[in-house]
C-alpha cells in the first residue's frame, strides 16, 4: 500500500507533523510505504488556469515543485492532507495544492483520472476548543475528493491545539490516528 502525507502546515515540527508522523509510524510498521512532503518546504504556485490539463495534456502543466508531488499523489493509495486551520480553513500552502489537483479531473468534468478505491485522511489541528467551530473544512473538502474516487474518507480533528507540542500531550487522539491507520494498511 502506497501512502503519500502532506503536511500544509508552514512549521515543520509543530501539531500536524507530530499527527502525522503518528500516522506514517503505525503505517510503516505495518508494512505500507511512505512518502512524506512538507509543502512549505517547497516552491509552487496554485493552479493557473490555463486549462491545459483539459486539452494538451493529462496531467498538470504547471512545471514547479509541486509537478512531482502530484504524480506521487496521482499513484498513491492513500492520501493524507494534514493541515492547521488558519482563518477557518485549511492553509494557503494546503489550499494551492489542493486547486492543482484540478488537473485530475478529465474535460467537461466527465469524472475523474485516478483509479477508484482511494482512501483520503484529512488532519486538521485547530486551537479553538469546540468542535463546532471548523467543523464545515472537512465536509467541503471530502465531497471533492469523493468525487475524485476517494472512496473511503476519514477525519481526524486536533481540537484545542494551540502550542507546537500539544498534540504530543493527547493520548486519546493519538490512539484514533494509530486506529486509524491501522484500519486503512489492514483493509
Ligand atoms: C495565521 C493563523 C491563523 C489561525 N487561525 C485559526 C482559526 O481560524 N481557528 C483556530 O481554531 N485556530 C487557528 N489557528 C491556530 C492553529 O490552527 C493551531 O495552532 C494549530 O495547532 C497549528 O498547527 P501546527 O502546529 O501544525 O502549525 C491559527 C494559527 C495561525 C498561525
Amino acid at each position: 500500500m502506497k501512502i503519500v502525507c502532506l503536511n500544509g502546515s508552514p512549521q515543520k515540527n509543530g501539531n500536524t507533523a507530530y499527527l502525522l508522523d503518528t500516522f506514517e509510524t503505525t503505517a510503516l510498521e505495518l508494512g505500507a510505504t511512505v512518502d512524506h512532503v512538507h509543502l512549505n518546504s517547497l516552491t509552487y504556485k496554485g493552479c493557473q488556469a490555463c486549462m491545459k490539463c483539459k486539452g494538451e495534456t493529462d496531467a498538470c502543466a504547471v512545471r514547479d515543485d509541486l509537478a512531482p508531488v502530484l504524480e506521487v499523489v496521482f499513484n498513491a493509495d492513500v492520501l493524507v492532507l494534514g493541515s492547521p486551520i488558519y482563518f477557518g480553513e485549511v492553509t494557503s500552502q494546503m489550499k494551492a495544492f489542493i486547486d492543482r489537483t484540478y488537473s485530475f479531473l478529465k474535460p467537461e468534468f466527465a469524472g475523474s483520472r485516478l483509479i477508484r478505491g482511494k482512501t483520503l485522511v484529512m488532519v486538521l489541528p485547530q486551537g479553538a476548543p469546540d468542535a463546532a467551530n471548523f467543523g464545515d473544512v472537512y465536509p467541503r473538502y471530502a465531497g471533492f475528493f469523493k468525487w475524485f474516487g476517494y472512496e473511503k474518507r476519514y477525519e481526524i480533528r486536533g481540537l484545542g491545539l494551540n502550542e507546537p507540542g500539544d498534540a504530543a500531550q493527547r493520548t486519546e487522539l493519538l490512539e484514533t490516528v494509530r486506529d486509524i491507520a491501522r484500519e486503512i494498511v489492514n483493509s
